[in-house]
């Protein structure tokens, strides 16, 4: 096939968009498909180079002004389907699945609804809860409604220390910080704000790091994640090392159908499509809350949907063609 390959983008997940697409882009390679690496922070002045698109390095080079140029480009025209290597804003959040809607063209994973219901996490939080999916205890606000002090006297009376506050749309837990107490308030506000006017806090589920993948109607075998930090951060999921990973997970095998089967139903009722990967905490009772669903998940080499793959004797190279299938 003749496929195009999305990469890199203007969000801050840019650089992780850059791993997971070196990884599919040398996946469809051997695969044999025809691939044409398109940047859409590059607009009309795309590198002729394959390493460039790859290139950690470029950021200060890129602007958003010319990122609907990119759609214009006339490989659209003859391509059979665009593989999205994006991650979070303008590329995982429904935005671009639109434009490729609104230009006929075939995409993988999820269409334009469940790619922007699930990129916000209060609304997903909300479905939810209306589907019975266990999730933990949460209020929101818009940045300038409330004061530290207001959101810490929230905290501690509808949820409890410590508490997660992260910005509503992010993704690779940019912007997130744990509270222990009413003094972390402040500056864990400061910097969610900096990336979202929609602030999400959460009471903080200690137990287990366990996530499940979904690939068309199947449930991939649950991973568990052990970070060498309290929680699962930016550092602990991109360098190697600092995380363990465990699939499938050692937990009960009731807890783990449970896990897979309200992985599926959020995968449905949210509407996704193709692949996506379903995050969770696990209480020291084996009570599971789901955290949110990545509809466009991480595919680098520490990337967890690869790992469920291969626990189910799936190649990296055969998760993408099944990607690919899905789509078509
Ligand atoms: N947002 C990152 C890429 C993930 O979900 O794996
Ligand atoms: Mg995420």
């Amino acid at each position: 096939l003749r496929i195009i390959l999305l990469v890199g983008g203007t969000s801050t997940e840019r650089y992780i968009s850059k791993l997971s697409s070196k990884s599919i882009y040398n996946a469809l390679n051997t695969l044999g498909h025809e691939v044409i690496l398109l940047d859409p922070a590059y607009g009309d002045n795309q590198p002729t180079e394959p390493e460039k698109f790859f290139d950690e390095k470029d950021f200060a080079e890129i602007s958003n002004s010319n990122y609907i140029k990119c759609f214009n480009r006339k490989e659209f025209d003859s391509a059979d389907l665009v593989f999205i290597g994006l991650h979070g804003k303008w590329g995982e959040d429904g935005t671009v699945q639109a434009i490729l809607d609104l230009k006929g063209v075939k995409y993988t994973g999820s269409k334009t609804l469940a790619s922007a219901v699930t990129m916000d996490k209060i609304l997903s939080k909300i479905l939810f809860d209306k589907f019975n999916i266990p999730t933990p205890r949460w209020f929101s606000f818009n940045n300038c409604e409330m004061s530290s002090e207001e959101i810490s006297d929230k905290i501690e009376k509808e949820l409890s220390y410590p508490a997660i506050i992260k910005p509503n749309d992010q993704g690779s837990t940019v912007g997130l910080s744990i509270c222990r107490n009413k003094n972390d308030v402040k500056l864990a506000l400061s910097v969610a704000k900096d990336y979202s006017e929609k602030i999400l806090v959460e009471e903080f589920i200690p137990g287990r790091e366990l996530t499940v993948g979904v690939l068309g109607e199947d449930a991939l075998p649950v991973l568990e994640i052990k970070p060498k930090h309290e929680i699962y951060d930016y550092e602990c999921k991109y360098t190697s090392g600092m995380s363990e990973y465990i699939v499938p997970a050692d937990i009960p095998e009731n807890i783990a159908k449970e896990l897979q089967r309200a992985s599926l139903i959020a995968f449905k009722e949210l509407e996704c499509e193709g692949y996506a990967r379903i995050d969770f905490r696990l209480s020291p009772e084996n009570k599971f809350y789901l955290l949110e669903i990545n509809t466009l998940p991480g595919m680098t080499s520490l990337s967890l949907v690869p790992k469920m793959a291969k626990a189910v004797g799936m190649s990296f190279e055969q998760l993408i063609e099944r990607i690919i299938e899905l789509s078509l």
